[in-house]
């Protein structure tokens, strides 16, 4: 892959970039999109809040019910007439699932691994709209899409920082400004911030759009209950503490040194499963964000079908928010991981598939795709496109 300076890192290679900022210390890159036209307006984004099955929140600084006060939707649209004329903010997560035009902004990402993305989430708010001063535990790249925003960041926070207790928000308690780390973004401009770091988002204009690509890193208490579950499934009944080699206690109430060596020996050595491991990971990673928005589909794909269509010059489309990872292993072969499911498959296959590449006729000569796309298909991972009639189709059914 090249390491050419890149605009998006304010001229920076990936290579330093990831050397000198990622997980570390904030970044602010000027222009890091010259002339940046956002992909959504407002109008777009409240759209989304008031659908089924996208998951928005919408935090006012001064609700009725009280201060931070936040709702979840889907919205009727009247709550949006209902609002004050500032502070307040909506929140649109997975939009990346939803607009075309905003999943393509992850292709300027490929200098991360894929499969750590969470999601583009996308935020509007009129002035003075924040979601209060926080912390996440996300690396996440906030690109101002239109209007401006007021950044404040107040450094590294402490696990135990004490947070407004009561409220649906982790808002911190104190929140210091840390000296030379304000600024105001316009269109195009980006900030980086790490896990862990408090910052503090106001709108000063009434157009202020905010998108946040944010990276996921699963959690010790995840990533330990996760593969724990996933070993326990494979494991015979016989498979369990044994002390064939065991001496008389010296006293029988005592857990002595030899009892715990011997589980952890059990724990340990049955988890040291490097296979597992990797099959259990490339899974988990790409679970889709959710479960739900994956459409089987109503009746089989026929392989002849898929073949024909192909040769007619159609494409298939990966299905927007599905997620695609591959292993290679040291025998030759490759799994392809697809929304929690594996596939075993060559390593050529594996990697056109989990990349952007156009999924077409020429797939064919690779042993094993038709019934890989076949699989895929009828999981709902990978679509057919939709032609112009199923988009009125739907525009009208939508409306
Ligand atoms: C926002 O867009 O208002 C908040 C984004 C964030 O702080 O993570
Ligand atoms: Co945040």
């Amino acid at each position: 892959m090249p390491d050419d300076a890149l605009t998006l890192l304010g001229g920076r290679s990936a290579t330093e970039f990831l050397r000198d900022y990622w997980q570390q210390k904030p970044l602010l890159i000027r222009g890091a999109y010259p002339d940046f036209e956002s992909p959504i307006d407002p109008n777009d984004l409240a759209g989304l809040a008031c659908e089924e099955g996208i998951e928005s929140r919408l935090v006012e600084e001064h609700g009725k019910e009280g201060p931070w006060q936040v709702r979840h939707g889907p919205f009727d649209e009247k709550v949006f007439a209902e609002l004050p004329e500032q502070d307040w903010t909506l929140l649109v997560q997975a939009v990346d699932h939803y607009i075309p035009e905003v999943a393509a902004l992850l292709e300027d990402f490929t200098f991360l691994p894929r499969w750590r993305l969470d999601d583009i989430m996308i935020s509007y708010a009129p002035p003075g709209g924040s979601v209060g001063p926080h912390v996440d535990q996300y690396d996440v790249f906030l690109l101002q899409a239109s209007g401006r925003r007021r950044w404040q960041l107040g450094g590294r926070v402490a696990d135990d920082a004490p947070i407004v207790q009561g409220i649906d928000l982790k808002i911190l308690e104190r929140f210091e400004l840390e000296p030379g780390h304000e600024w105001v973004l316009e269109p195009g401009d980006m900030l980086y911030l790490p896990p862990g770091w408090a910052h503090h988002g106001v709108s000063e204009s009434d157009d202020c759009l905010t998108v946040s690509v944010g990276f996921r890193a699963p959690s010790a208490d995840e990533a330990i209950t996760s593969f724990a579950d996933y070993m326990g499934e494979g494991l015979p009944a016989s498979h369990r503490y044994a002390d064939p080699d065991m001496t008389p206690p010296s006293d029988p109430a005592e857990l002595d040194d030899e009892a715990l060596a011997r589980m952890r020996a059990l724990i340990l050595d049955t988890l040291d499963d490097p296979a597992q491991l990797a099959q259990w990971f490339g899974r988990v990673m790409t679970q889709p964000k959710y479960v739900d928005q994956l459409q089987p589909s109503e009746t089989p794909t026929e392989v002849d079908t898929l073949v024909a269509e192909l040769h007619n010059g159609a494409e298939i489309e990966r299905t927007l928010g599905s997620r695609f990872a591959y292993r290679l292993h040291d025998d030759g072969e490759a799994t392809l991981f697809v929304d929690g499911d594996g596939f075993a498959c060559s390593p050529i296959l594996a990697r056109i598939m989990a990349s952007t590449a156009p999924i077409d006729a020429d797939l064919l000569g690779h042993e094993g795709a038709d019934r890989l796309l076949v699989q895929l298909l009828d999981r709902g991972s990978l679509s057919w496109p939709m032609d112009d009639d199923e988009y009125d189709d739907w525009d009208e059914d939508d409306a």
